[in-house]
């Protein structure tokens, strides 16, 4: 169990409205002029450590939006541990359960655990912003069905939860069970995306949001405009979701439910990026807000909304630091 401070036990009495089963990675940042060949050692000039995986990204927009949210994932403990697999001390665990708090996360779900390292992706990134990645799932891959289990309660009661695919294909299906069969609405985003995704995921999905890239992969379809966005959008409807939304990068997104089978696309409006990265995560936290928050406000208004607040995100440089807080958004969007 995670510990939990003064914010932690505040937490305990309220209910959390958005719940996400996911991971959290430690973004490992260094900027080169170019990028490393084989056997090559070469000097970049500028280090930093962020926070990202795409469940806690998602998280941290839902709750700076104003949501109260709780984060179900795994790190690493501080400690040195006894287990065979202990890796060593790792800090990133830690830290990363500060930023949740940070960010008035509940953290109560939030495990650690002595087996694996916590989640890291490696980045170089070269002056045309071109990068390499590679990232060790580590403990986020050791969230398993029992720690949910622990989380039922949370989860029953939440109005949305969200889940991607940065832990384990089962874990993920069996967080999609148990809040579908309680009636709390599932907003999943198959990211990164395989070919060959479980056909349950679909059935669990009341809201199934992908990006283009992913799109194509899922449907074997090409997509890079809105119609085809809106063709492949079918497909995945047809494999049994309630709602469909791809993103578009600059471009907004199309839409489609089935119970209005059209695709319908909401434009937006194009901002100069300075760092699109996780623009698609603050896009899926702001859904989830909205969805949690304003249920009856219609579909397109909801994207309409999450369009701006994810344009507002590539503004600026960083993943997380990048996402907007409510109070600097206009008041119109609550
Ligand atoms: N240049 C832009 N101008 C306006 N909105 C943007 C721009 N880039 C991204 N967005 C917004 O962000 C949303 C998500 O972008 P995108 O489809 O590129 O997701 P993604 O590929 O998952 O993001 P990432 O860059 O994190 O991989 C878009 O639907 C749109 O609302
Ligand atoms: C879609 O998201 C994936 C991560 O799941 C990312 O690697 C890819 O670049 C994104 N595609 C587009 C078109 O932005
Ligand atoms: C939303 O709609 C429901 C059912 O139509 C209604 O009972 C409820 O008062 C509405 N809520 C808000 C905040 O408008």
């Amino acid at each position: 169990m995670a510990a939990s401070g003064e914010a932690g036990r505040q937490w305990q009495e309220e209910v959390a409205a958005v719940v996400v089963v996911g991971s959290c990675m430690t973004d490992l940042v260094s900027l080169t002029p170019r990028l490393p060949k084989t056997g090559e050692t070469i000097h970049g000039h500028k280090f930093f450590i962020g926070f990202g995986g795409k469940g806690a990204n998602q998280c941290v927009q839902a709750a700076r939006l104003g949501a109260r949210t709780s984060m179900v994932c795994k790190e690493a403990t501080g400690r040195t541990g006894e287990s065979e697999n202990q890796v060593g001390k790792d800090s990133f665990g830690n830290d990363y359960i500060e930023n949740l708090k940070q960010n008035d996360i509940s953290t109560e779900f939030a495990y650690q655990t002595e087996d694996a390292a916590t989640g890291t992706a490696s980045i170089i990134v070269n002056k045309e912003g071109q990068n390499i990645i590679v990232i060790v799932a580590g403990a986020n891959l050791l969230l398993n069905t029992k720690d949910l289990r622990e989380a039922t309660d949370v989860i029953r009661r939440a109005k949305v939860m969200i889940c991607q695919l940065e832990v384990t294909p089962a874990t993920s299906l069996e967080a999609l069970t148990m809040a579908h069969s309680s009636g709390v609405k599932t907003l999943f985003n198959p990211a990164p995306a395989t070919a060959d995704l479980d056909s349950r995921f679909y059935t669990l999905s009341d809201v199934f949001c992908c990006n283009e890239s992913e799109a194509e992969i899922l449907t074997g379809l090409a997509v890079s405009s809105p119609a085809d966005a809106g063709t492949a959008a079918l497909v995945l409807l047809e494999r049994g979701c309630q709602v469909v939304i791809i993103t578009l990068g600059a471009e907004g997104c199309v839409m489609l439910s089935k119970t209005e089978p059209v695709p319908k696309f909401i434009p937006t409006e194009k901002v100069k990026a300075v760092d699109t990265t996780g623009a698609g995560d603050s896009f899926v936290g702001a859904l989830a807000f909205y969805l949690a928050y304003y249920p009856n406000l219609s579909l397109e208004e909801m994207l309409k909304r999450s369009n701006f607040i994810a344009a507002v995100s590539v503004q600026t440089a960083g993943t997380q630091s990048s996402y907007p807080h409510k109070k600097d958004l206009p008041l119109d969007l609550f």
